[in-house]
């Protein structure tokens, strides 16, 4: 299917079809009254960081009020602002910059569960068993003589019994962090809720939706509850195991027709809200949330799965494409996020690297070559800007920061490293606040500290230490862009036939072909004119290893 998606206008309904949008993570990303968390006003201010970068959205992660059990996607009041983080009129203030700006906005949506602080979960529990209040949320009896047994074996994302007990000796169920009880999508009123909220954010300006947790939201909830046995408790390996929408909990069918519901608000405005699944699902079952009367795209994750080999690419490129194109969606692109390890880290673990492992040996067992694994970044980055679809890039990686392994564990605030018991370190070494200038306090995060220290080795990748510098990341990313945004049409690639063994070879438009040597030795550059390499050639005959190049 060849669509005109480079038209990114802001009235044009298919404007996410083939945009590159920046995740903000909004208390790393600028802190603007100097308590070391970053706030709206911060983010406001440094828009124009994201302009010159020639990105077409922001998606912001949860800015609601929380107690930051889960970095904010333990949302307290889904139609507010964490007063630490500002106010609902610094909001408007922000969409109405961003909009200006030529930015879109994509707003982070936590359906599947509230914080345990939302007024709804404190109601459940001050109503006790078999209350109205309790219906919203799951709760149970537990099991065995006095209910002192969890209800089933559901486990937790984050480790250890779904199930937590409350003081009047019934459970509820939470999937991720116990501070995190999920809601109860059979009822009606959960349900008005969410349209109310998608409404509340739309009529303030929003363009779409990052919809949390999105195959979670449908349980089975039949008593009595299915245990799991050897169903498998989590992600997608899991799913793979089970027959499609038998799991209890995850990717269940009727999840979908939530999304159809939503779809008919999102289609009440105009231009359309968009939406995105974060959906950890299988990649049949992941074109389903997809489809153009539910959400519209669904992050694909494959890419950001796979190492740097090229035949293992290639596979997942050509699936990706095909999955959203039979789903009618454009394909999406991630390398990083605030969940997983920074991909100038990631890319140069070797195959089989346990990243836990590696994390709780503080990034130096096995040591990685920073300089190595940045090379390999930027050509993980300029293949992918070069890949029919949408492209999520998350905050800090246009400065090609490595992952910060060696966060002393008395500073880590994910929920993950306590809920295994420290077994898992968790995901506060992508988390760390962004450098914006070499020297000052917190390196321009703000005027105080920051809520994770950040190493000395950031002033080197700050913004401004990167800005104008020729051959920098930074640059490389505003290059790339602009390029993207010029050479843009259709979303469909031709693979150039017979190729060198590691190297993946591509046309977009008859003006743009992609090639990477994903092979450890030096290929033939490709005739024509070098538009860009992801890192400096050494002249007119050789690819070198680790690098791509766009081609005209
Ligand atoms: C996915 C989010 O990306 C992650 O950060 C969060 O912990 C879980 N969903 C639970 O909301």
């Amino acid at each position: 299917m060849t669509r005109p998606a480079a038209d990114l206008s802001s009235r044009n309904p298919d404007w996410w079809r083939q945009a590159v949008i920046y995740q903000v993570y909004p208390r790393s990303f600028a802190d603007a009254d100097g308590d070391g968390l970053g706030d709206l006003r911060g983010i406001t201010a440094r828009l124009g960081h994201l302009a010159t970068l020639g990105v077409d959205a922001l998606w912001l992660s949860p800015f609601y009020p929380s107690e930051l059990a889960d970095g904010g996607y333990d949302v307290a009041d889904h139609r507010d602002v964490d007063p630490r983080l500002g106010t609902l009129e610094d909001f408007d203030a922000m969409v109405a910059e961003a909009h200006r700006l030529g930015l879109k906005v994509v707003v982070d949506l936590v359906p599947n569960h509230t914080s345990h602080q939302h007024a709804w979960f404190q109601e459940a529990l001050a109503a006790g068993p078999g209350s109205a209040a309790r219906e919203r949320y799951v709760f149970r009896p537990g099991k065995g003589a006095h209910g002192e047994l969890p209800p089933t074996d559901w486990q937790s994302v984050f480790g250890g019994s779904a199930w937590q007990r409350v003081a009047d000796g019934e459970w509820y169920l939470h999937l991720f962090a116990s501070q995190q009880p999920d809601l109860n999508w059979d009822s009606e009123e959960v349900r008005e809720d969410f349209r109310t909220t998608l409404r509340f954010w739309s009529d303030r300006g929003v363009d779409g939706f990052r919809v949390d947790v999105a195959h979670g939201l449908a349980k089975d909830l039949t008593d009595p509850l299915r245990d799991l046995g050897n169903l498998g408790a989590t992600g997608e390996d899991a799913l793979l195991s089970v027959a499609p929408g038998s799991h209890p909990y995850w990717d269940r069918d009727a999840v979908h027709e939530i999304y159809r519901d939503w779809r008919r608000v999102f289609d009440t405005y105009s231009p359309p809200r968009t939406a995105v699944a974060e959906a950890w699902v299988p990649d049949a079952r992941r074109a389903l949330y997809a489809r153009p009367d539910e959400l519209g795209q669904a992050f694909d994750f494959g890419y950001l799965v796979t190492r740097w080999d090229a035949a293992e690419l290639r596979r997942v490129i050509t699936g990706s494409l095909a999955t959203a194109h039979a789903a009618g969606a454009s394909a999406t692109w991630v390398l990083s996020n605030h969940d997983v390890v920074r991909h100038a880290s990631r890319l140069v673990l070797p195959p089989g690297t346990d990243e836990n492992a590696w994390l709780l040996s503080g990034g130096r067992a096995p040591a990685i070559d920073r300089d190595a694994g940045l090379r390999r970044a930027r050509a993980a980055t300029l293949l992918m800007l070069a890949l029919p679809g949408s492209a999520y890039l998350y905050q800090g990686e246009e400065l090609g920061l490595p992952e910060v392994a060696d966060l002393p564990t008395e500073v880590l605030q994910d929920p993950i490293w306590e809920q295994t018991g420290h077994v898992r370190k968790g995901r506060d070494g992508c988390r760390v606040p962004l450098p914006w200038t070499p020297g000052g306090p917190s390196y321009g995060f703000g005027s105080g500290g920051a809520w994770l220290p950040q190493p000395e080795s950031f002033a080197a990748y700050a913004v401004e230490a990167q800005s104008g510098v020729e051959g920098s990341t930074l640059e490389l990313y505003r290059t790339a862009l602009r390029l993207r945004r010029k050479l843009l049409e259709g979303e469909t690639l031709t693979w150039t036939p017979q190729v060198l063994d590691g190297v993946l070879d591509f046309t977009r438009t008859p003006g743009w072909r992609c090639v990477a040597n994903c092979s450890g030795a030096p290929v033939p550059l490709p005739p024509g004119e070098v538009l860009l390499a992801s890192s400096p050639l050494p002249g007119t005959e050789v690819l070198p290893p680790d690098t791509v190049v766009w081609v005209a």
